[in-house]
Formats: structure tokens, C-alpha cells, sequence
């Protein structure tokens, strides 16, 4: 079972989890990143490197959250394309910092870069 990006992430996409990623597993939007749940070994490597707690493996949500955020990491994963290299962290990151239910009010669809 794999690893999922939360809403934590939306608005932050510090990327410091593709960095570590050895399978390249993160699919990228605009503003935020999922994981590949058919990409994810499960090592468990990028949750402790996300500045904003945003990464949690699957046995840590139970119930409608568990199913949330699995169904988006899925559904985004393909959809939006791979991101294997860190890039530009978005300039208004830190002013994210404790926003809560980014996701549910800031999120969008808007793909990556490729
Ligand atoms: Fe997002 Fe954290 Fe990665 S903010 S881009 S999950 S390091």
C-alpha cells in the first residue's frame, strides 16, 4: 500500500520528496504533487523530508480520509505528468504555512510542467 501527498502540500509543492524519490513515483500540478500509487514502493523515504507534514502512508488515515486522498492521488496520477527533477518552489510558499483545508479551497487541476 502506498504513500499518498495530502492537502498540506497544496500551495507549498517544496518538492524536497522528489529529491529522495527513487522510483520517480510524483506526478505534478500547478500547485501540488501525488503520488503514483502503481509507482510507490512503499520505502517511505520522502514522508520525513516534506517541510510540511504533507506526506502520509496509507495505514495512517482510516475511513473516508483514507479513501479521499487515495482516490485523488490516484486519479491526478494520471493525469498529470511525471516530475523527476526539483524546480522553482512557488514564491508565496512559506505564507501557506498552517493554512488549514488547502485543498478544499485552493486546489487546482492545472497541470504541471512537463
Ligand atoms: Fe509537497 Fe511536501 Fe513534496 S510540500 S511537493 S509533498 S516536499
Amino acid at each position: 500500500m502506498p504513500h499518498v501527498v495530502t492537502s498540506a502540500c497544496v500551495d507549498h509543492k517544496y518538492q524536497e520528496c522528489v529529491a529522495v524519490c527513487p522510483v520517480e513515483a510524483f506526478r505534478e500540478a500547478d500547485t501540488y504533487l501525488v503520488i503514483d500509487p502503481d509507482e510507490c514502493i512503499d520505502c517511505g523515504v520522502c514522508e520525513p523530508e516534506c517541510p510540511a507534514d504533507a506526506i502520509l502512508q496509507d495505514s495512517e488515515l482510516t475511513g473516508s480520509e483514507l479513501d479521499k486522498w487515495m482516490n485523488i492521488n490516484k486519479k491526478y496520477s494520471n493525469i498529470w505528468p511525471n516530475i523527476t527533477e526539483v524546480g522553482e518552489v512557488p514564491a508565496d510558499a512559506e505564507e501557506w504555512d498552517g493554512v488549514p483545508d488547502k485543498y478544499e479551497n485552493h486546489f487546482s487541476e492545472k497541470p504541471g510542467q512537463e
